[in-house]
């Protein structure tokens, strides 16, 4: 049954079946939020391109929708972004409330930007007469608009990325595009392409500030291999991006794990959210799953974290469920070179406090399936790491599949820890998100398991709690 296959994922969007890849056309519009994505339609293979659509009222629970946009005579449809044009600045509406429109790259002889047009909330959608909108100019890889309204200018604002740079222009009117600055060939890494560039401006908490962030998604040389996003911060005037990072310390990973790409924000929303494609380059063809190919990450709320003059990414998984706690336990104290065991389902969210007394600086969880096969969380504070093993299950369908992924702390020590398990995944968030590694998993059994462990020291816990999570698909 549908849904219902051994790995299918329960609290993640999957479309019914073929392939899906990057998140598009992300916006909130009167209740829903919309999410288009990379769409084959026809097979589980990377092909002829198109935008699939789901819409939510609570970013949580997905509803799938027919073909957004299909290829055309200038090209199949790659990724891209949609705003709300509410004072209609296109001209494209009737109406002078307007509506969605939506900007993406169309990807044949070379690559371009074009727009869309939809009057009925994202169902249907009429190409602007006039495509491309920017014509390409000789760069091969030139694609995936991610546009916004920049209040200061009074013009929208379009982040699009280059190959190993990002371009910004802006327009009145999302047809009539003015290139302003490029941003990026002397920073790293260029070993891979620049994709899905997103430009924020996000709260930094506990203050009344907001700061610029650049995302990038690049294909290839994630700190674990393959793709990945990173993010710079900074300061964006209109027309140019300055970024506090130099060169040589830039590289902030916003997900460090290896699957989480092409992460881009909704628009129109008053908080930030975004959303990530669930695989990496790659192994993403060859994942052993049929008949869906591929998952979105959990929706994350995202702000700003300031720690000793440095900006950092933080994340919150959305969650809108009628939860209930499975099993909660205080002031649990666990021996070194000892384990605390605990019955949990394979859709679970695990929540972890740390004890401030806690002296153990070597520790982690497992999480085991009924095969006996362990997937394994370790954190080394003194070292400033964490390494998720995920060397056990289905591997042997791509040599970069089976990993020993790691990660830094950012400095901190870990405080607490929540995991979301859900059949053929698991997000790891520590430190209330300021650390984040996705990674999916293919176990030959079913997660029953989890246990807690301390290897050296003593491990104190404040709580550790598990709650079930019930499958968004029923
Ligand atoms: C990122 C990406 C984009 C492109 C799309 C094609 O994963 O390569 O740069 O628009 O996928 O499906």
């Amino acid at each position: 049954m549908l849904y219902q296959e051994k790995h299918r994922p329960q609290l993640h969007f999957t479309p019914k079946e073929n392939w899906i890849n990057d998140p598009n056309g992300l916006v909130y519009y009167e209740g829903e939020y919309h999410l288009f994505y990379q769409r084959n339609p026809h097979s589980n293979d990377h092909a002829d391109m198109h935008w699939g659509h789901a819409t939510s009222t609570d970013l949580y629970h997905w509803e799938e929708h027919g073909i957004a946009l299909a290829p055309d005579e200038l090209g199949t449809i790659f990724s891209g972004s949609a705003v709300v044009d509410k004072n209609n600045t296109s001209g494209l509406f009737e109406s002078a409330s307007g509506g969605l429109v939506a900007i993406f790259t169309h990807d044949g002889e070379s690559q371009q930007q074009s727009i869309a047009y939809s009057e009925d909330k994202g169902r249907t959608w009429i190409k602007y007469e006039g495509n491309p909108v920017i014509p390409n100019t000789k760069i091969k890889d030139f694609r995936d608009p991610k546009v916004s309204w920049h209040e200061d200018s009074k013009k929208w604002v379009m982040a699009l990325a280059c190959g190993d740079h990002i371009q910004f222009y802006n327009s009145p009117n999302l047809i009539d595009w003015t290139y302003l600055s490029s941003f990026g060939k002397e920073y790293p890494s260029h070993i891979g392409v620049w994709e899905c560039p997103d430009l924020l401006y996000l709260p930094v908490e506990g203050s009344s500030k907001k700061e610029w962030v650049l995302i990038v998604s690049i294909n290839a040389d994630g700190p674990n291999g393959g793709s990945a996003v990173y993010y710079f911060t900074g300061s964006f005037d209109g027309k140019v991006f300055h970024p506090n990072e130099k060169p040589e310390d830039a590289l902030k990973w916003a997900d460090a794990g290896k699957d989480f790409y092409a992460a881009v924000s909704w628009d129109n929303t008053e908080d930030t959210y975004w959303i990530g494609w669930m695989s990496n380059w790659q192994y993403a063809g060859v994942m052993p799953v049929s008949p869906w190919r591929s998952a979105m990450s959990l929706a994350r709320k995202i702000s700003l974290y300031e720690k000793d003059g440095n900006l950092l990414l933080k994340q919150t998984p959305v969650i809108a469920d009628n939860r209930k706690e499975a099993a909660s336990y205080q002031d649990v104290t666990i021996q070194p070179d000892t384990a605390e065991s605990y019955a949990i389902s394979d859709t679970a969210q695990i929540d972890l406090r740390i004890s401030e007394a806690s002296s153990s600086t070597k520790w982690g969880v497992k999480f085991v399936t009924d095969q006996e096969e362990v997937f394994q969380l370790a954190i080394d504070t003194q070292e400033n790491t964490y390494t998720f093993y995920r060397t056990e299950g289905m591997i042997d369908f791509s040599e970069e599949f089976p990993e020993e992924i790691k990660g830094t702390l950012n400095g901190l020590d870990v405080q607490n820890l929540t995991a979301i398990v859900d059949r053929s995944s698991v997000e790891l968030f520590l430190n209330n998100g300021l650390t984040v590694s996705t990674n999916l998993i293919y176990p030959q059994g079913t997660v029953t398991q989890l246990e807690v462990f301390a290897v050296n020291d003593v491990l104190q816990i404040d709580n550790v709690s598990w709650t079930q999570l019930k499958s968004i698909w029923n």
